[in-house]
């Protein structure tokens, strides 16, 4: 079958690839859509590991229900991309994202178990989860980006009231900013670099003020705005300037989520944390329960993600996709691919 191959530094080809056949009780779907990630941009744009399939964000069909008495052929599915062993200490305490092997033979994301950007695919089938057809197949595949910005503000405890800034408005960023606005912070702000997608943030709605991280006075009008800095800032950029603008924007005593991912080292001012005495916490994925909520949230209406979702592209055109992504001027968040157009 046709699938998009990681060949080298932004680089991929579309390969002829064999399709996946049932084994170990997974369960087999035909793909309907599936996320590009900023994640996968960073593995794009590395070039490796080469022949990877990438796709860790997605809507498929059931084929073959695998080992899942609950699930029929033709059920509409997604799953975590997660591959957690079941019996380390960490996910016997219900955090697989923790998990030694959860990210080794993650899908999508790893050599071993081939991801979205193809027609079909194996998943295993205790990730697996049923959708409700009130969820359209975009929809679904936005869920993993969703559930992504849900752990993120989980962790940041905001309460009624707080003053929040995001770093960066991508996907995690714009849904980060969502979030932090359901738990009941009172202001929240966003930096871009690429004013388009800073505009994006506010037409949306999800920020109430986006302010152009390139400009040198924006980290003493954010202080300005937030009278002497924001009680929760979240970086979703994860890099140099960004995390350093995150340690200047916090208020003293705040906290600031580290949700970005860089696959270099990052440096930033700890000074600032010492003085300010911050707390600094990483943010990893999801649990289960979170990717749930976020199928409920969408099921119920209570969060349009639909809204995000730009162009929707055939396999020939993940290449220029992900080019137009990288761009820096590019209004587009979030490109679907679907393999059958
Ligand atoms: N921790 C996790 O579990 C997790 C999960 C998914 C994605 N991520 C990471 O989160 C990050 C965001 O993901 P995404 O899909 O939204 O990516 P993205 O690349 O679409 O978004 C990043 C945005 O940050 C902006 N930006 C860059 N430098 C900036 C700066 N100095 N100040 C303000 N904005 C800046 C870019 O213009 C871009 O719009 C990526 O690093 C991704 O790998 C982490
Ligand atoms: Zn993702
Ligand atoms: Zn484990």
């Amino acid at each position: 079958m046709k699938s998009v191959v990681l060949t080298g530094k932004r680089n991929f080809e579309i390969k002829d690839v064999n399709e996946p056949v049932s084994q170990n009780g997974n369960v087999l779907v035909d793909v309907k859509k599936a996320g590009i990630c900023g994640s996968d941009i960073h593995y794009w744009e590395a070039g490796g590991p080469v022949g990877l399939v990438m796709g860790h964000e997605y809507c498929g069909v059931v084929t073959d229900a695998g080992d899942r008495s609950d699930l029929k052929v033709g059920d509409r599915v997604t799953a975590l991309p997660i591959s957690p062993c079941g019996h380390c200490p960490a996910c016997l305490k219900g955090n697989p994202q923790f998990c030694p092997e959860t990210w080794t033979y993650a899908t999508g994301l790893s050599l071993t178990n081939p991801g979205a950007f193809a027609p079909k695919m194996s998943i295993r089938s205790n990730m697996v989860l049923k959708v409700p057809d009130t969820i359209s197949d975009d929809e679904v595949a936005m869920v993993e980006p969703t559930a992504v910005g849900l752990h993120a503000v989980h962790l940041a405890n905001i309460e009624v009231g707080c003053k929040v800034l995001v770093v960066g408005g991508g996907i995690i960023g714009l849904v980060s900013a969502m979030f932090a606005k359901m738990e009941g912070a009172s202001y929240v702000a966003l930096t871009e670099t690429n004013p388009n997608r800073g505009q994006r943030a506010t037409s949306t709605g999800v920020a109430d003020a986006w302010f152009d991280a390139k400009n040198e006075d924006t980290i003493s009008k954010l202080l300005e705005v937030s009278n002497g800095g924001f009680d929760v800032v979240l970086d979703c950029c994860g890099n140099t300037p960004a995390v350093t603008s995150a340690l200047q924007a916090v208020r003293p005593g705040g906290k600031v989520i580290l949700v970005g991912v860089s696959l270099d080292t990052i440096t930033f001012p700890s000074i600032m944390a010492v003085m300010k005495e911050i707390t600094v916490q990483g943010a990893i994925a999801y649990t289960k329960e979170e990717f749930q909520t976020c199928i409920d949230l969408m099921a119920n209406k209570q969060i349009d993600m639909k809204r995000f979702v730009d162009d929707v592209v055939s396999l020939d055109r993940v290449q220029e996709s992900f080019e137009r992504l990288t761009s820096g001027t590019d209004s587009a968040v979030k490109i679907l691919v679907d393999p059958n157009i």
